[in-house]
C-alpha cells in the first residue's frame, strides 16, 4: 500500500478509488492549503494528486523525498509543476488532457458572445436598477456571423472552440506550432496563418496556447495594437499569456473593442483597471467547472496516479 496526498478538495469518486488500494491522504477544508502545511504534508507520500492552485517545485519533491513515483495534476495546463525538477528526480507527471475539452470550449464560446453581444453589460445595468427600455441603438454590440475567429494554439480545445465558431457563421483562422491534421483543417475550413497575420485578420482572437517561458506575455501592446479597433480578445488558457496592464490600457483606449477572460496574470487578483472598465467580461476561471468535467478530470488523475504505483505507463504522462 502506497501513501497518496490530494492537495484539495477533488470529486469523492476519486478519493474512493484511490482509496481501495491505498492509504489517502486529502485536504478537504474549503480554503487552499497553505504552503508549510502542504510541505509538511507531502512528507513520505508516493504520490501527489495535485491542484493547478498549488506550486509543485524542487522544494516540494524534495519535502516529499526519493520515494515520490509521482505528481498527478488535476488540470491540463501544468505551470504549476516544475516539469525539469520532477524528470530530475525520477518523478512522472501527469495532467488531465481531453476531458475538459468541451467544457472549456463552451467557456470560450460563451466569453466570445459575452463580449461581442455586451451581455455582461446588459446584466450589470439591470441589476444597478437604472432605468432602460429597448431601443433602436440601445447597447448593440457586433454579430459574428461572417467573422473571423483566429485560434491561437489549436491544441484539443482550440480545435472545439473552432467548432463551436463555425457553428456560428464564422471563419476559421489559427497560429500553432504544428500544421493541422489535414482532414480537421479541411472540415473546419481553417487556415494557418503566423501570428502577425492572425492577429492582424481576425475579428475575435482567441487564446488556446500553454503558458511557459516561450508565451509569457505572448499578447503585449505590440499584439494588440496590432488587432483591429473593432476586435475582441478571449482568454480560457492562462492569465501571464496576455500583459494584463496593456490589455487594460488597450481597452480604455479603444485600440480594441473588448475582452472576455476566464485566467489572469496574478490570479486570483485581477488587475485594478480591468474592474473600472465596462468593455471587458471577467469570469472567475470557470473553464472545466461543470459537476461531469471536474469528475473526470479528477478520476483521470486517480488513474494517472493508480497507473504509475502499480508499476505501469499512466494514460496521461507530461514527462
Ligand atoms: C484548468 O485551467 C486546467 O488547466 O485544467
Amino acid at each position: 500500500m502506497s501513501r497518496v496526498v490530494v492537495t484539495g478538495r477533488v470529486p469523492d469518486a476519486a478519493i474512493e478509488k484511490l482509496r481501495a488500494e491505498h492509504e489517502v491522504n486529502a485536504w478537504t477544508a474549503p480554503e487552499s492549503i497553505g504552503r508549510e502545511e502542504l510541505l509538511r504534508r507531502v512528507a513520505g507520500a508516493d504520490a501527489v494528486v495535485s491542484l493547478l492552485t498549488e506550486r509543485i517545485d524542487g522544494e516540494l519533491l524534495d519535502a516529499a523525498g526519493p520515494q515520490l513515483k509521482v505528481v498527478a495534476n488535476v488540470a491540463v495546463g501544468y505551470d504549476n509543476i516544475d516539469v525539469p525538477a520532477c524528470t530530475q528526480r525520477g518523478v512522472v507527471a501527469t495532467n488531465t488532457p481531453g476531458v475538459l475539452t468541451d467544457a472549456t470550449a463552451d467557456i470560450a464560446m460563451g466569453l466570445v458572445l459575452m463580449a461581442t453581444r455586451r451581455l455582461g453589460e446588459g446584466e450589470r445595468l439591470i441589476r444597478s436598477g437604472q432605468a432602460w427600455k429597448w431601443g433602436m441603438f440601445f447597447l448593440l454590440g457586433s454579430s459574428l456571423q461572417g467573422k473571423t475567429l483566429g485560434v491561437v494554439g489549436m491544441g484539443g480545445i482550440g480545435q472545439a472552440t473552432a467548432r463551436r465558431a463555425k457553428a456560428f457563421g464564422m471563419e476559421i483562422v489559427y497560429q500553432s506550432r504544428s500544421e493541422l491534421d489535414p482532414g480537421i483543417a479541411a472540415d473546419l475550413g481553417a487556415r494557418r496563418l503566423d501570428l502577425d497575420e492572425l492577429l492582424a485578420v481576425s475579428d475575435v482572437v482567441s487564446l488556446h496556447c500553454p503558458y511557459g517561458p516561450a508565451t509569457h506575455h505572448l499578447i503585449g501592446a505590440e499584439q494588440l495594437t496590432a488587432m483591429k479597433s473593432s476586435a475582441y480578445l478571449v482568454n480560457t488558457a492562462r492569465g501571464p499569456i496576455v500583459d494584463e496592464a496593456a490589455l487594460a490600457s488597450a481597452l480604455r483606449e479603444g485600440q480594441i473593442a473588448g475582452a472576455g477572460l476566464d485566467v489572469y496574470e496574478h490570479e486570483p487578483r485581477v488587475h485594478p483597471a480591468l474592474l473600472e472598465l465596462e468593455n471587458v467580461v471577467l469570469l472567475p476561471h470557470l473553464g472545466s467547472a461543470t459537476v461531469e468535467t471536474r469528475t473526470a478530470m479528477a478520476m483521470l488523475a486517480a488513474d494517472n496516479t493508480l497507473a504509475v504505483l502499480g508499476g505501469a505507463r499512466p494514460p496521461a504522462p507530461i514527462n
